[in-house]
């Protein structure tokens, strides 16, 4: 089979060449595509190739029109929305993400994101520390119930809300169970996001949840930009001097937000929470064996799309 890593946020070297060891021993063909210009170079590369490894890049319908091989595309990495599920679905491709592999780097990430705005991002200006605040961990999944280890750590108390959990099981991570997102984010002087984008998700951050956060309260966003509502946010932080706001994925808004709001919003410059080596590594390598263990025995434990 002929696999194509379509990465236009390269992976580490070390995880390039781990992904062809896998598929290169389990009898198949790698072709990489790296940091491609445009949209068309994804779909023109396609158009040969039964299994395709990717990261955040938009696998749309017209991708996967102009594969008529296509089996299979795996996301190196936790979120999907970049792949058009029906789309692929319709065509009977195997949709998978490799859940948990970069995890720690986000987690990390979110944790050094509190402490980045804590210091008034690295300026001399007088600081405050995390220890002995509260944080909200909105989803306890792979990444939010490690952001809440790790604050743990770091002297924080530790309240989540997930509702596909039951309490014993937000317990059983460390956290205090809370019931609602009001709830939330009234008791979190800082708010880690890490639910995906879905329909019902995105925009459903706006100013009625963030108006509600304590004074000095601090909300990061690692997760997808989409979920924030933007213009609610804007008019809370305008509203509320001491608020503030960090993220991995810029907003659309953010020239506007940094102009009016200076040292209280920061956004990276491209997505980075996942782009470590050793997440690279072990998302890069999970998604070969995935792929490699899918043609051998046709295993799909981590498909997405059923
Ligand atoms: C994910 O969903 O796994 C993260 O957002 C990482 O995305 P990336 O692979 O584009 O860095």
């Amino acid at each position: 089979m002929k696999i194509l890593v379509a990465t236009q946020k390269p992976f580490a070297a070390a995880a390039v060449n781990g992904i062809k060891e896998i598929l290169t021993q389990a009898g198949h063909e790698v072709a990489l595509l790296e940091k491609y210009p445009a949209q068309e170079d994804l779909t023109a590369a396609v158009a040969d190739i039964q299994a395709m490894i990717i990261r955040s890049d938009k696998v749309t319908a017209e991708v996967i029109a102009a594969a008529p091989e296509l089996k299979i595309i795996v996301r190196a990495g936790a979120g999907y929305d970049n792949v058009d599920l029906a789309a692929a679905s319709a065509r009977g491709i195997v949709v998978m993400n490799t859940p948990g592999q970069n995890s720690n780097a986000v987690a990390e990430l979110a944790v050094a994101m509190m402490i980045y705005m804590a210091r008034t991002q690295f300026t001399p200006a007088t600081g405050s520390e995390i220890a002995g605040k509260r944080l909200g961990v909105q989803a306890f999944g792979a990444v939010g119930r490690l952001v809440g280890a790790k604050a743990k750590a770091l002297g924080m108390s530790v309240c989540a809300l997930d509702p596909f959990l039951k309490d014993e099981q937000i317990q059983a991570g460390g956290a205090e169970p809370v019931h609602s997102l009001e709830e939330l984010y009234a008791g979190s002087d800082y708010l880690s996001i890490h639910i995906p984008a879905l329909p019902s998700t995105i925009g459903s951050i706006g100013y009625d949840l963030i108006s509600r956060m304590p004074k000095g309260a601090t909300l990061v966003n690692t997760a997808r930009k989409e979920v924030i509502d933007e213009a609610g946010l804007e008019k809370v932080l305008e509203e509320r001097p001491d608020l503030k706001y960090i993220t991995d994925v810029a907003p659309d808004n953010y020239e506007a937000l940094k102009e009016k709001f200076g040292l209280r919003v920061f956004a990276t410059p491209k997505k980075m929470g996942a782009q470590t080596a050793e997440a690279n590594i072990n998302a890069g390598l999970a998604a070969a064996r995935q792929i490699a263990d899918y043609f051998a025995t046709g295993n799909t434990r981590f498909q997405v799309n059923r």
